[in-house]
């Protein structure tokens, strides 16, 4: 082992080859977007991130941004954004109050990635601490491992002194999971097959009611940043799909799907329906197809076209043979050029750059909704 790593470096290292090992050789050029030494600071997010504030009234990205020009570490940066969402109990997608299981039971994922550090952590179906990207930090911190789940993750995040509460939901949260279980009439239990289908189909009913919002069903923050000095960072953060099967873990805490992190091409986050970019391994595909010189906006719409080309369930499908579900990604890349991409219109992103802290339009890959 070389002299300059340690034993985590060098397993790093060495997943990071495997994984080249397994791409074609096409995609493995020489990196064509590298990082400067002069790139323009930016921080960017899901839309959530430009709507919770803080009590200065800051959302994520304004205090991210500007924690990282004034030379706070850029991980330890978006973290602090994101803490304001999690913190938030009126975002039902995240942290705090954020939509619970199928038993009731508030279940979090998150990892981060830290660029020039080569560093990650990760934690899934997290209960009773609200800041989840806190505990995936201190796994990149303190462990050689990459992700802790369910009662092991509570356990580090208990020893490490954070603070366990029995319930993460708030009055919001709780009452429409128990309009959920209304709705789904447990006077007459359907078999397991069909109740699957049901509960999707009335959680989607709720959305379209307008109870949820969409961006909320799936939930998540994903927050990216480069300062001035070129170094990467990223973290995704969520309460994971509403009313999921206790246990269910999403793309947000794998790295690679919810996130992934090239501090020499840049950064990759999504939110949206995870099962769908775990598949494809969305964000390492979009780094790599940043690698590759694309933009920031086409590799993303890549990554978009690959979903649609894997969604071949009929139950997955709209009445035009479309994908029924909405899926985002947030890229930006060494030179800080940045791009929002989702399946359908009507989105938006977060920026924040020396221009303040605003909401950009996300591009689409299809035309319509993902209902028609
Ligand atoms: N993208 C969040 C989730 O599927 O859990």
């Amino acid at each position: 082992m070389p002299e300059h790593l340690d034993r985590r470096d060098f397993l790093a290292a060495g997943a990071i080859a495997g994984a080249s090992l397994a791409f074609p050789a096409t995609v493995l050029g020489a990196p064509s977007v590298r990082r400067s030494c002069a790139a323009r600071p930016v921080v960017i997010a899901s839309a959530n991130g430009n709507a919770s504030r803080n009590a200065d009234g800051k959302s994520c990205v304004q205090l991210a941004y500007e924690r990282m020009v004034g030379g706070t570490d850029v991980l330890d940066a978006l973290i602090a954004g994101v803490n304001i969402v999690e913190l938030d109990p009126a975002d039902s997608s995240v942290g705090y109050g954020g939509l619970p299981n199928a038993d009731g039971v508030v279940q979090l994922d998150s990892c981060c990635m830290h660029g020039p550090r080569k560093r990650a952590g990760g934690v899934a179906a997290l209960e009773g601490v609200r800041t989840p990207s806190l505990v995936a930090r201190a796994v990149l911190e303190n462990t050689d491992h990459h992700l802790l789940v369910g009662a092991g993750a509570q356990q580090f995040a208990r020893q490490l002194g954070f603070t366990i509460e029995p319930d993460l939901n708030t009055a919001q949260s709780r009452a429409l999971w128990l309009e959920w279980k209304r709705r789904l009439d447990p006077g007459h239990w359907l078999d397991p097959k069909q109740r699957t289908a049901e509960a999707q189909r009335v959680g989607l009913e709720m959305v379209r009611a307008g109870l949820i919002q969409r961006d909320h069903y799936y939930g998540t923050i994903n927050c990216d940043g480069i300062n001035a000095g070129g170094e990467i960072c990223g973290v995704t953060t969520t309460s994971g799909l509403a009313w999921k099967i206790p246990g269910r873990v999403g793309d947000s805490p794998i790295l690679g799907a919810g996130l992934y992190v090239d501090n020499d091409i840049g950064a990759a986050g999504s939110t949206g329906r995870g099962e769908a970019n775990l598949y494809g391994l969305c964000s390492f595909l979009i780094v790599e197809c940043l690698r590759q010189g694309m933009s920031p906006r086409d590799a993303a719409l890549e990554a978009c076209r690959r979903i649609r080309k894997a969604t071949i369930e009929k139950r997955l499908l709209n009445a035009r043979g479309l994908p029924n579900f909405g899926i985002h990604f947030y890229v930006l890349n060494a030179r800080g050029e940045h791009a929002g991409v989702g399946m359908y219109p009507g989105a938006s992103y977060a920026v924040c750059d020396e221009r303040g802290p605003r909401l950009e339009p996300c591009t689409a890959l299809l035309e319509g909704t993902p209902e028609d």
